[in-house]
Order: structure tokens, then C-alpha cells, then sequence
């Protein structure tokens, strides 16, 4: 199902499409108009619901792009800035095994937050917007979001990576807030990114 109409919609816990691995997106493919559309579409996706990043089966398409971008969000007033940054066919290799705890939120689970361990230092290699190989280095907050997107492209959701006696944290939003749990995503490990010559 290919559709690009202007209002994508998000694809919500429950829908199969979220569970499955997209594909490999082709490189003649990125020079074709209507791969310039779902760009389009991802992005305007991601910015009305106030993302910090979206992956393409989120809206329903099964390729394996996703774009991160932090701005003024009300969904994460504490994030640092990132400019948008298209991320087609990513790999992602580890630079350390030091992990760190932060709640995190997903577009797909609208209002809910669960408390996610993951590496705080990674580098990405992926084709740019323009075919254009790129590899970044990201760390804290912006490796998290990465490695978040890059889940969902192998139809795994946040709550997955949550281990079994950390589940009693996942929740509504507001609850955990009444309850007095620290939602800031820029924790610990300073938020960095480079792009890698
Ligand atoms: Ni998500």
C-alpha cells in the first residue's frame, strides 16, 4: 500500500504494518519524483505530530528511510537541537557498550512513555536525501533517536527493549508525571552529533 496523500497517517500500536522489516530502498529510486513525494510526506508526517524522528513504516510504507529533526517540540521540551537529517537504507554500528536508561515516547503509542536502556554513543552510515553516502556520529539523546528509528524499520517497537522488571514504568504520560518520574530525554550523556568525513 503506496499511498502519499498529503495527510499521512500514523500508523498506530495494533496495525500490523509496524511489525514487519521494510525493505531496502533502491538507489535509482531516489532520484524519482514520487521518492521525493514520500520524503515530503515523512517529513510534514513527523512535524504535525511533533516528532523528533519518524521512520517510513510509521506512515505506512515499508522502506527502510527514516529522518530525525529536533526543533522547538512540544513533546520534548528539553531536547537539544538537530537539523533534519534523512537517513535512507542506515546501519548502525555500536561505539560502546555503556548504556543508559531514558523514557521514551513514540508517535505510534500516542501519550505513553517507557523507560528504554540503550547505548549512548553510535556511528550511522546512510544514503543522504540526495543518494549521498554519509556516516554521523551520534551521542546521548540523538543516538537514542536513531537507534529508536532504526528499530522500527525491523518492526520493533520502544516497549520490546524494555526488560521485564522495567515494565511497571511504561505508562501513560501524565501518570508517570503525577508520580513524580524524571521524563527529561537529555539525561546523562550530553547530546553530540558529527558528520564524519
Ligand atoms: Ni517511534
Amino acid at each position: 500500500m503506496e499511498t502519499h496523500s498529503k495527510e499521512a497517517m500514523i500508523r498506530k500500536l495494533g496495525d500490523p504494518e509496524l511489525r514487519k522489516r521494510s525493505e531496502e530502498v533502491p538507489l535509482e529510486e531516489l532520484s524519482k519524483q514520487e521518492f521525493k513525494d514520500f520524503l515530503k510526506t515523512l517529513t510534514q508526517a513527523m512535524r504535525e505530530n511533533h516528532g523528533i524522528g519518524i521512520a517510513a513504516p510509521q506512515i505506512g510504507i515499508k522502506k527502510r528511510v527514516f529522518l530525525m529533526e529536533v526543533d522547538q517540540n512540544p513533546r520534548y521540551p528539553d531536547a537539544p537541537k538537530l537539523p533534519l537529517l534523512t537517513l535512507i537504507n542506515p546501519t548502525i554500528t555500536s561505539l560502546t557498550e555503556e548504556k543508559e536508561e531514558v523514557f521514551e515516547g513514540c508517535l505510534s503509542l500516542p501519550g505513553m512513555r517507557g523507560p528504554v536502556k540503550r547505548v549512548t554513543k553510535i556511528k550511522v552510515d546512510a544514503l543522504d536525501a540526495e543518494g549521498q553516502k554519509q556516516s554521523y556520529e551520534f551521542q546521548g539523546p540523538f543516538a537514542r533517536i536513531a537507534l529508536h528509528e532504526q528499530d522500527h524499520l525491523d518492526g520493533i517497537l520502544y516497549f520490546d527493549r524494555i526488560a521485564p522488571e522495567d515494565l511497571p514504568r511504561f505508562g501513560f504520560l501524565e501518570v508517570l508525571q503525577a508520580n513524580g518520574v524524571d521524563l527529561s530525554i537529555n539525561r546523562a550523556t550530553p547530546a553530540e552529533w558529527t558528520k564524519l568525513p
